[in-house]
């Protein structure tokens, strides 16, 4: 396999994200002002907000879960692809400055927080069985879209909550970072093997209730992937 081209990968971000993914004042402003907060540069590429938000939209996500705000720049996106569907996008933060910072974002962009975003502070694997809770007593709709980009950690709990909450056949699951990490913990590559963590790719082999595949990209952030499933 030739990788010759990765060089450009970078060039080749700038020049189409330029012209399919043009600035707004909304998106421009979540990163500026996370960035004047002190947030890390860790939130999706344009290029990569984009996608998932296109892909949730042609999916028919109404309901959309997130693991990880940061800034609110992927909910944003989400918004952006659930709007006038009747539904909401549920994000979930651990760090109260980096929620308090998204709801500014948000509202700077004219979202309305919490009707179309509601963004849950606590840790993830706290925040979800509640939410389970509120399925279960009727106050809250399941999840089409699930987006998980928090502690890599937790990534096959999360995902097992994923499915768990998801709206029956047909909801997606979407694990960011699972190339990077399997490349950090040794199942591929030439990284010392770390047996602490558990493998996403192999516990979602085996899960009957999924059917899924890794996309690996290439871009403005280096080489990683994504881990995208489909509930049966
Ligand atoms: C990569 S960032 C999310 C980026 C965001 N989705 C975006 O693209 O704009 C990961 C976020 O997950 C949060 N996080 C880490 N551990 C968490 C946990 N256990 N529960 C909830 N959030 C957590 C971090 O504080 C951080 O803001």
């Amino acid at each position: 396999m030739s990788t010759k081209n990765i060089v450009h990968a970078e060039a080749v971000a700038q020049y189409t994200e330029s012209r399919l993914v043009p600035d707004t004042p909304a998106f421009a402003h979540a990163y500026t002002n996370s960035t004047a907060h002190g947030i890390p540069e860790i939130a999706l590429s344009p290029a990569q907000g984009k996608f998932t938000s296109i892909l949730a939209s042609i999916s028919g996500a109404k309901n959309v879960l997130e693991l990880g705000t940061l800034g609110g720049y992927s909910a944003l996106w989400f918004a952006q692809a659930i709007k006038g569907r009747g539904g909401k996008v549920t994000s979930i933060e651990i760090n109260k400055q980096r929620r308090d910072v998204a709801i500014e974002n948000l509202e700077y962009a004219g979202v309305k927080v919490p009707e179309e975003v509601e963004i849950l502070l606590g840790a993830g694997l706290d925040v979800l069985p509640r939410l389970a809770e509120e399925i279960d007593q009727g106050k809250r709709e399941r999840f089409d879209f699930t987006f998980i980009d928090a502690d890599w950690d937790n990534q096959a709990a999360y995902f097992d909550w994923g499915v768990k909450l998801s709206n029956g056949k047909g909801s997606v699951i979407y694990v960011d970072n699972v190339v990077r990490q399997l490349l950090e913990i040794g199942t591929v590559g030439s990284a010392e093997k770390d047996s602490t963590v558990q493998d996403l790719v192999e516990i979602v082999a085996k899960d009957d209730r999924v059917e899924a595949t890794v996309m690996q990209t290439c871009g403005s952030k280096d080489m990683d992937g994504f881990l995208l499933a489909r509930t049966k």
